[in-house]
């Protein structure tokens, strides 16, 4: 366990991002509502997906974690978390093809709330009002009663971090998440699709292994593996009195476990030395992400390694970088390097969002889909030129049709982007460029095992 370490010891740390509450008592009385509330996961369950991702680190897998920028209450809605869920199935089960590898699936959902921002207000016509900090803050409206910091929003998240959660066990369990079921999706949505001939192959090739598994009398009906799934949940770790609230000790081991999500991670904005957030992060045993933007150094890295993975543990650090698709090939290399040399154990995932975004000329904010794209080519070129392994993607993404993202196949162009832009942060990509992105990995990851048989023969 963490030494010198409480719950609460990162209130004697530099905290940035953490929203005042203007009323103390109001704020004490949602934490203990809140540690009075049941854990939303499993000590076990957190450490299932510690095992899984340090496969990954052993290069024996991937990394699938994806999901709305902002989670909201107005956009919570059975749909939105379905077909979320089964978007990011499909792109898993592509995936797996490609790789012949376990994909880890986890969700930026049931919890992704918080969120951290560039300025803390906003001025429009005149008027300064404090920024927007995710719905379990304050609320996105531009008036001064909604922009207030609420505590009682965070039991409002909780209960739809819980509802959501419970859907999710259900759908993955449930027999919604059978594997042939996945893929005829995937098929039903191609044929809708003018770019299916450029992935019909690959789809086709599913279909055969499919097929062929079921001759062999392996399928969803007598093979139970095949009829779910796991799936995991996911969020950033930026909103410490929830987060530590939801923090209990593991009657099994004694540990402490931030019971809101299995896994949760520290912003780019947040994981300077000496953060209130590292600290809250180091003495817990969930598996941790840790942003890595163009600003972070090798030994500011290291020494974050060293202070939340001190035994070196491999499935507890997952390093999601976000360099921008300029940046990527010049910026990567000597992270990767300096983490190899000192032999620690890291899952090494992309996010192509974070550093990809642009104000459109309509406006919006936005991110081209080819700089997307680009910044994954260049994650997937440094790991192989330096004999790592490309182990994960971490997406902004929706099932649903949204118009947030330039591009992709399915094109929404610069004026179109106002017809369903709905996002409550960032903009995410729709289902149609989320699984294209699926089958452009697939031939990356195809290309990375390709050269592994090639210097193993
Ligand atoms: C995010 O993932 O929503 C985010 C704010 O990312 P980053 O910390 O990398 O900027
Ligand atoms: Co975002």
């Amino acid at each position: 366990m963490a030494r010198n370490w409480t719950p609460d010891s990162w209130k004697s740390h530099e905290a940035r991002h953490l929203p005042a509450y203007d009323d103390g008592q109001a704020l004490e009385s949602v934490e203990a509502t809140l540690r009075s509330y049941p854990p939303l996961v499993f000590a076990g369950e957190a450490r299932a997906l510690k095992a899984e991702l340090a496969e990954v680190a052993r290069g024996q897998g991937f990394l699938i974690q994806g999901g709305d920028c902002a989670e909201s209450f107005a956009e919570f809605h059975p749909n939105n978390i379905r077909d979320t869920f089964r978007v990011l199935l499909q792109m898993a089960v592509v995936l797996t093809f490609a790789g012949k590898l376990p994909v880890v699936k986890v969700g930026r959902m049931a919890g992704q709330f918080a969120k951290p921002r560039s300025a803390p207000t906003e001025t429009k016509d005149g008027l300064t009002l404090p920024s927007y900090f995710g719905d379990n803050v304050n609320g996105i409206e531009f008036t001064p009663e909604s922009r207030r910091n609420d505590p009682q929003r965070m039991v409002r998240a909780y209960s739809q971090a819980a509802a959501t959660l419970n859907l999710l066990r259900a759908f993955a369990g449930g027999g919604y998440a059978n594997l042939r079921q996945v893929h005829q999706w995937t098929l039903d949505f191609m044929g809708r699709s003018p770019w299916a001939e450029k992935f019909a192959e690959t789809a086709d090739r599913i279909g055969e292994a499919l097929d062929f598994m079921e001759a062999c009398g392996v399928d969803p009906a007598t093979v139970p593996q095949l009829q779910g799934t796991s799936f995991y949940t996911s969020h950033e770790a930026l909103l410490l009195p929830y987060e530590q609230a939801m923090t209990r000790q593991d009657s099994l081991t004694g540990e402490w476990y931030d019971t809101s999500a299995h896994m949760v991670w520290v912003g780019d904005r947040t994981r300077f030395e000496g953060s209130a957030h590292v600290e809250f992060a180091r003495g817990i045993g969930n598996p941790l992400g840790l942003k890595c933007g163009p600003s972070l150094e090798p030994d500011v890295l290291l020494g974050l390694l060293d202070t939340l993975n001190p035994a070196r543990e491999p499935g507890r650090i997952t390093l999601i970088s976000r360099f921008g698709h300029e940046k990527v090939e010049s910026g990567l290399p000597r992270l990767v390097r300096a983490v190899a040399r000192e032999g620690h154990p890291v899952v090494w995932s992309c996010d192509p969002m974070h550093g990809n975004v642009i104000k459109s000329e309509s406006g919006f904010k936005t991110r081209p889909f080819d700089r997307i794209l680009s910044e994954v080519r260049g994650f997937f070129a440094v790991h192989r030129a330096e004999g790592t392994h490309a182990g994960g993607i971490h997406i902004e993404m929706t099932g649903q049709d949204v118009t947030e993202c330039t591009g992709g196949a399915i094109a929404i162009t610069d004026e179109a982007l106002g017809d369903r832009y709905h996002t409550h942060c960032d903009p995410r990509l729709n289902a149609a460029q989320s699984l294209e992105l699926a089958f452009l990995l697939a031939d990356m990851i195809r290309m990375e095992t390709t050269d592994r048989q090639a210097d193993a023969a």
